[in-house]
């Protein structure tokens, strides 16, 4: 399986995906100052694998704090949970991460004789769970959302949720790779993604990997291929699902939920319960990443852009709920009104909790 993230004696490895697609080289994060940094600058991305790699550093910077009382513990705990919450706002999955890591101290701080060491275990094991459970969910989705891929065709995804954006197995890429074991003859159009060129690098290193068959389309020419026939659904992932069910995705990811719908292509979102986010009511209150304007007007250190002209770069967009055909998460397959589909399956997991 390919390794985005692991937990070693050392510290957090990451494998560099700003250097994929030909370079395989990993980078050892050995602070939490250090997780923080490989998030901010995207070594590791993807909503699920950010949450996740959020908590081991959290769990490194416990690990590694010179606090001897559980007091003295949670003040640096704090400030650890800030730094992490202001890594990139548009995942959920960072939030939610942050929010499960600051229970699980609540809860082993309040036990009978509990020590700065017993916290530190606790927090340490409550980490690799996340990673554990991640990888548990992408199996899930990959179960449940295997039957809507079309039993041979074209399937176009946009940006990368595969393995490399979770723990292992992926989102999107683990309902493609789920079809694919269970016979589905398909091929991947991966949309390259601009402008970090997550499609071009990454979609398309992974499932190479996988022998997945795979081609790259600059993001310009998804309309076309749907115009001719060669795309039968749209997979994508998402950064954060809002109550009502809008989804908020990589940027581009709402002209192709558009381009699908005026073709009559089913659009399917696949993302883990940690995505959604039933306390923001709709897509406008989701706040979106924006970044350098050097990722748009340089690529691989070269200009490709006249000296002061204007830059936009929002990391992110919304696709309102509308478009989406139906939303499939480790709990189910969910289908509009997504108000109603999404409040049921949080109340049926809060009650089998
Ligand atoms: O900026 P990125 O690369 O972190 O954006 C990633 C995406 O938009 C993914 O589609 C999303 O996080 C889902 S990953 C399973």
């Amino acid at each position: 399986m390919i390794p985005t993230l692991e937990w070693t004696p050392e510290g957090v490895r990451f494998l560099d995906q700003t250097r994929l697609p030909l370079e395989e080289s990993y980078v050892l994060a050995t602070s939490y100052q250090q997780v923080a940094d490989v998030i901010v600058t995207m070594v590791v991305r993807g909503a699920p694998a950010i949450g996740v790699s959020a908590a081991m550093g959290l769990a490194l910077g416990i690990k590694d704090s010179p606090a001897t009382t559980v007091p003295a513990l949670n003040a640096d705990f704090q400030t650890m949970c800030q730094t992490m919450a202001a890594t990139r706002p548009t995942a959920v999955n960072l939030f939610w991460a942050i929010e499960r890591m600051k229970n699980r101290f609540a809860q082993l701080a309040s036990r009978t004789g509990a020590t700065s060491a017993s916290v530190r275990t606790g927090l340490i094991a409550e980490a690799q769970r996340m990673y554990d459970e991640d990888i548990e969910a992408c199996r899930r989705m990959g179960a449940h959302g295997a039957s809507l891929l079309p039993a041979s065709g074209g399937v176009l995804t946009h940006c990368n949720a595969g393995a490399l954006a979770t723990c292992g197995y992926g989102t999107a890429l683990g309902v493609i790779r789920s079809a694919v074991e269970q016979g589905h003859q398909l091929h991947v159009y991966a949309d390259e993604t601009r402008p970090f060129l997550q499609g071009a690098r990454l979609t398309a290193w992974e499932l190479m990997h996988d022998g997945i068959p795979t081609t790259v389309l600059c993001d310009n020419m998804a309309g076309s291929l749907m115009r001719r026939g060669r795309i039968q659904a749209v997979i994508v992932g998402a950064d954060r699902i809002a109550a009502n069910g809008d989804v908020a995705n990589k940027i581009g990811t709402y002209q192709v939920a558009i381009l699908a719908k005026e073709h009559g292509i089913p659009f399917f979102v696949a993302a883990p319960w940690s995505t959604i986010d039933l306390k923001t009511p709709t897509g406008d209150a989701i706040p979106i990443e924006q970044r350098a304007e050097t990722e748009v007007t340089h690529h691989a250190g070269k200009q490709l852009t006249p000296h002061g002209v204007g830059i936009e770069n929002p990391a992110f967009d919304v696709t309102p709920a509308k478009y989406v055909t139906a939303i499939i998460t480790e709990r189910g397959v969910l289908r509009p009104p997504y108000s109603d589909s999404l409040h049921e399956l949080e109340a049926a997991g809060v009650a089998s909790r």
